[in-house]
């Protein structure tokens, strides 16, 4: 069975100091939580002090971007793939859709990333999801399906055991406006149907999908019941420790 995966993306958000003081308070908060893997994702500056804070619980590191090259380099202003390890990261989130809308990110550039944080054993989150305006016009699935082929091309089934899919719809992000368990599990379900396709079925039975968009305690819950979500990629609510302590937690 797919074990579940709550992750906080705490995105361009934390000094220092804040961030320590945020996993000090969720570490007894998520202490017994054995049904899920817990996953905080702080900003590059703050990975380092969080994981040492975490050294021997149960919450694990993520980086929210890593560079897509493949080694260390000229490259200003990238961190490496290897360089987030050193700091204590063993996830990445990769292709978020603001990276992707602000950063202008392109599937070419996503599949990179995937590829670089593979490479170092770094297990992506590798995000997907459209707009709004690609939902109005009933574009949803052949929008994912084209972030799908992208980013995951030229990967093999084996690489495919060492990623995490998130399926974030670009309108529920930030918005308070959340797909409803029904419209996820839609999406969910044509994620890991694509993967059976491309790849082979029973890496589409172990892939997990995480939903992401506006997830909060009062949501997860029934989020969690449909068949095909297997986790959260949490952003606004994971910010504080209770809160996100609560969707860690949810109701089984
Ligand atoms: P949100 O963000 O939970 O604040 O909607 C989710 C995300 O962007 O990963």
């Amino acid at each position: 069975m797919r074990k579940p995966v709550i992750a906080g993306n705490w995105k361009m958000y934390k000094l220092i100091g804040d961030a320590v003081s945020t996993v000090m308070a969720l570490k007894p908060l998520v202490a017994n939580a054995n049904h899920c893997e817990v996953v905080v994702a702080p900003p590059f500056t703050a990975i380092k002090a969080v994981a040492d804070r975490l050294e021997g619980s149960n919450i694990k590191v993520s980086a929210q971007d890593v560079a897509p090259e493949p080694k260390q380099g000229p490259h200003t202003g990238e961190i490496s793939g290897d360089m987030l390890i050193d700091a204590g990261a063993t996830r990445v989130i990769v292709g978020h859709s603001e990276r992707r809308a602000m950063y202008f990110e392109t599937d070419e550039v996503v599949n990179r990333k995937v590829r670089a944080a593979l490479s170092f054993n770094l297990t992506p989150i590798f995000c997907i999801g459209e707009t709004l305006e690609e939902r109005d016009a009933g574009r949803e699935e052949k929008v994912v399906a084209a972030q799908l082929a992208g980013g995951l091309a030229g990967l093999t089934a084996n690489d495919l055991t060492r990623i995490i899919a998130a399926y974030e719809p670009v309108w529920a992000i930030g918005t308070g406006r959340t797909a409803t368990p029904e419209q996820a599990q839609r999406m969910h379900a044509f994620v890991r149907q694509w993967i059976s396709q491309h790849f082979d079925r029973s890496t589409a039975e172990g892939l997990r999908i995480l939903y992401g968009g506006s997830v909060k305690p009062e949501n997860i819950s029934d989020l969690m019941r449909e068949a095909d979500i297997d986790g959260a990629l949490v952003g606004g609510a994971s910010l504080d420790a209770e809160s996100f302590a609560k969707i860690v937690n949810y109701d089984r």
